[in-house]
């Protein structure tokens, strides 16, 4: 049986740095979900079409890691038909073998809601604004009413708001290093099993 972590969270919380480094740990595959809908969103046109035909080239897409690529995505993820494109592609990546680390908004509720493990990886805005500022080498304050107007859409949204599943365990990265986030998500995941 291929073991699942789910990690979900607001935006720039730290769950691609802390997901990528628990897939090597691991030896499991991932998958930054978020991708999938900055690419439907930087395609442009009709979303729900953009959904359907999304393919792997589409996530190579050197435009996507921008903060209007992630309005763009924010805005396209909102369309329940965009969602239902896009499902069916996460279930099959996560049943990858060993396994599979998913990061998203709705891993842990609504794609795996069966997976071993669900971290909800947090920090306050104000950390958050700061690391991806100075990711981006762009302005502090803009990116932080940025992130509050993704973070405020995204939770708002009628299907597949983000939110801590019931069952998900808080990981607030606010006063951690990398590092140290990083060693409690190993020591959560091994304690289940992994
Ligand atoms: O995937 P998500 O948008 O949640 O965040 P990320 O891209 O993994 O992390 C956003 C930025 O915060 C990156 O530049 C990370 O290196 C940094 N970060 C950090 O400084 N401390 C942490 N505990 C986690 C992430
Ligand atoms: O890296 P960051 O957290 O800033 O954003 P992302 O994970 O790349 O996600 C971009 C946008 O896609 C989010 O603001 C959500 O609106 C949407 N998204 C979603 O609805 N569901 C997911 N599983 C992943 C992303």
């Amino acid at each position: 049986m291929p073991f699942t972590i789910a990690i979900d969270g607001p935006a720039a919380a730290g769950k691609g740095t802390i997901a990528r480094a628990l897939a090597r740990h691991f030896g499991f595959a991932h998958l930054d979900t978020g991708l999938l809908y900055r690419a439907v969103g930087a395609i442009g046109g009709d979303p729900v079409a953009a959904a359907r035909g999304l393919s792997p080239a589409d996530l190579e897409r050197d435009d996507l890691r921008s903060s209007e690529a992630g309005q763009a995505a924010s805005r396209v993820a909102a369309i329940p038909e965009v969602r239902t494109a896009l499902v069916e592609f996460q279930r099959r990546f996560a049943r990858a073998e060993p396994g599979a680390v998913l990061d998203g908004r709705d891993i842990g509720t609504v794609i795996c809601p069966e997976a071993e493990v669900k971290l909800y990886v947090t920090a306050s805005d104000i950390v958050r604004a700061r690391r991806r500022a100075l990711e981006l080498a762009a302005d502090e304050a803009l990116i932080l009413a940025e992130l509050r107007e993704r973070d405020a859409r995204d939770a708002a949204r009628d299907v597949a708001p983000l939110r801590p599943a019931t069952d998900a365990i808080l990981l607030d990265t606010s006063d951690l290093s990398i590092e140290d986030a990083l060693a409690r998500a190993i020591d959560y995941a091994k304690a289940v099993g992994a």
